[in-house]
């Protein structure tokens, strides 16, 4: 039996998906619109190309050299840095968003529905457990640790950038939060490192890339390592009571694949709620 449902975000104020085709989307991140690659969209755009070039106040080109890469052309009135704000459910927060040599912006929109599942999964969590402890894996500019910040839990956030780590903390100031651990290190090193000393955590959250490379040059690759990872991170969760995230855009990664995985680890735990 599996437990697929398809969840799609609650409308965000400050985020629009306008338009997407052609290996390419446009989105409104508050006041800006952006074109960039999106690499799932093989579909035709709605919008008339004129339209895209119209509405867009800067479009990502790709490096010919090297295509993961490029720049962007921007109109004069495009602001970088720039800021959005995440209000939903009783969660207040704030984020800068800055146009990246990656065509990334410092912000994944599509997670918005996980910080509102976090937020009131650590409220709830939170009439048992005195600040349930929350640990936040491959975390980047935090949007996940500032939902459970917010919802008053004792958060661990673990990147392997040291520069993105600054930025999360830049977005706890600006959501006016404060107390988050940060740790730059390679996620696999670090599970490891807790299971030995016996720590436990309430929920875990993992947003793992296909691929990456912890701060000492540790090599991830997401089908070699994601199942020895799930198992080190079933042994840190507090039994109890918890709550497990975990992210697969990767093509080829269904969530049949993913209830592979996690059925071993969790299919016996009673009164489990589990979506994926
Ligand atoms: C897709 S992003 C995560 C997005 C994040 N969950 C969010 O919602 O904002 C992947 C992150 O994994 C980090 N990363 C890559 N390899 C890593 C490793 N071996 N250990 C820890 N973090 C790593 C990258 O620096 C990047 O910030």
């Amino acid at each position: 039996m599996t437990n697929i449902q398809l969840i799609t975000p609650k409308p965000w104020a400050e985020y629009e998906l306008i338009d997407s085709g052609n290996f390419q989307k446009l989105e409104r991140f508050g006041n800006f619109i952006l074109s960039r690659p999106e690499p799932q969209a093989i579909w035709d755009k709605s919008l008339a190309e004129q339209d895209w070039e119209r509405r867009a106040h800067a479009i990502f080109r790709r490096d010919r050299q090297s295509p993961e890469r490029g720049d962007w052309q921007t109109k004069p009135e495009m602001r970088d840095p720039w800021y959005v704000t995440f209000r939903q459910d009783g969660l207040n927060l704030k984020f800068k968003l800055a146009l990246t040599t990656f065509k990334h912006v410092g912000l994944f929109p599509e997670q918005a529905d996980n910080w509102a599942y976090i937020y009131e999964k650590v409220n709830r969590l939170s009439a048992k457990v005195e600040r349930p402890k929350v640990l936040n894996l491959f975390a980047y500019t935090g949007g996940a640790s500032l939902a459970a910040r917010q919802a008053g839990a004792d958060v661990t956030h673990v990147d392997a950038v040291k520069p993105v780590i600054s930025w999360a903390r830049e977005n706890m100031d600006y959501s006016e939060l404060d107390n988050i651990r940060w740790v730059v290190e390679d996620a696999v090193k670090f599970v490891r490192r807790e299971v030995r000393r016996g720590n436990t955590y309430n929920g875990i959250i993992l947003d793992p890339p296909a691929y990456g490379r912890g701060p000492d040059g540790e090599k991830w690759v997401l089908e070699e390592q994601l199942n020895e990872l799930l198992k080190s991170c079933a042994d840190l969760l507090d039994r109890s009571d918890f709550f497990l995230i975990i992210n697969l855009y990767s093509l080829g990664f269904s969530s049949l694949i993913l209830d592979n995985l996690m059925q071993p680890l969790f299919g016996q735990v009673p009164n489990s709620e589990w979506v994926n």
